[in-house]
């Protein structure tokens, strides 16, 4: 006996729904997603209705986050599926927002939120333009959804902060959850990016997250400067067959440049093996 689910596009539509379980006083968890769901975006759900009563999950595929116009034309449609999981995963609304809903203006138009020059550090030098596309959208399916708790994986790490401070600047009254990288068996983060890796890249990808754990073992084992290991590291996967974007030891708390004998460490890289990018991250206390 499961729930139906409920497919919304229009945001009065979902607004509509939304007053009603206000007025009962339940509980909005609210997860957005670009859809292509995997267990890592199922977690998430899991995670919104622990802590909440009525459960929104919103697909739609950003286009202001996109850096390049080709990865957001290839990126993966899968509705029918999605779907599917929602139903199995007890979801109440799943809103489909159509781009006028999100963008009436159109994107070119569109007023955008300027994000702190500190944001424009790891993926955002690396994606230019992308996080003020994340925060801005965030930002608009916030103000349709109204939603008391919202939930971010912290494999996008600093994508979770960046919204943390945007609640928090801007007085949202959301209480946002962070959500812990869900991985593959043999240590892949999940991520709609991995289907694209051909058996070969994968056997390379999975090197990832253990040359992050040798890492995480050096930092905890040794007083070696972070300088000296993270060079290494970086040959190991460049040796490995990757590109490197970045492979730093930031604190976990605000992704600033560690101070001497700070506790709360996080090392996070980006990578790209056969021109697919991805990240990945390990908090080190
Ligand atoms: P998307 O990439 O679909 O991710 C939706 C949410 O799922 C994000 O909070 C992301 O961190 C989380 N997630 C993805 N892979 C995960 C994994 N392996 N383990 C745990 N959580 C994981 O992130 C976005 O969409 C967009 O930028 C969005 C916030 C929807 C704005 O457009």
């Amino acid at each position: 006996m499961g729930i139906s689910l409920d497919v919304i596009y229009k945001k009065n539509e979902v607004q509509v729904l939304l007053d009603e379980q206000r007025r009962k006083l339940s509980k909005v968890a609210f997860v957005p997603t670009m859809g292509n769901l995997h267990d890592g975006h199922i977690s998430l759900i899991e995670l919104a209705r622990e802590h909440g009563d009525y459960v929104v999950v919103s697909i739609f595929i950003n286009p202001t986050q996109f850096n390049d116009n080709k990865d957001f034309e290839s990126y993966p449609r899968t509705l029918e599926s999605d779907i599917e999981k929602l139903s199995k995963a007890g979801v109440n609304i799943l809103f489909l927002p159509d781009f006028s809903s999100l963008y009436p203006y159109g994107t070119d138009n569109a007023i955008q939120l300027i994000i702190p020059e500190r944001a424009n550090d790891l993926c955002g030098k690396i994606r230019p333009g992308h996080f003020e596309g994340v925060a801005s959208v965030v930002l608009r399916l916030f103000n349709i959804i109204k939603p008391e708790i919202s939930i971010f994986g912290q494999k996008d790490l600093q994508q979770k902060l960046l919204i943390e401070q945007m609640v928090s600047d801007l007085s949202l009254g959301i209480k946002i959850i962070g959500a812990p990288i869900i991985r593959e068996h043999d240590g892949l983060a999940m991520s709609s990016r991995n289907q694209h890796l051909s058996v070969a890249a994968k056997l390379i990808a999975v090197k990832l997250y253990k040359t992050l754990l040798d890492l995480g073992d050096l930092i905890n084992h040794t007083n070696e400067d972070f300088t000296f290991i993270l060079r290494e590291a970086e040959n190991k996967l460049i040796g490995y067959g990757f590109a490197v974007d970045y492979i730093t030891i930031r604190s976990s708390i605000d992704l600033n440049i560690p101070n001497k004998g700070s506790k709360k460490l996080v090392i996070l890289a980006s990578v790209v093996v056969e021109g697919i990018r991805l990240i990945d991250n390990i908090v080190i206390d």
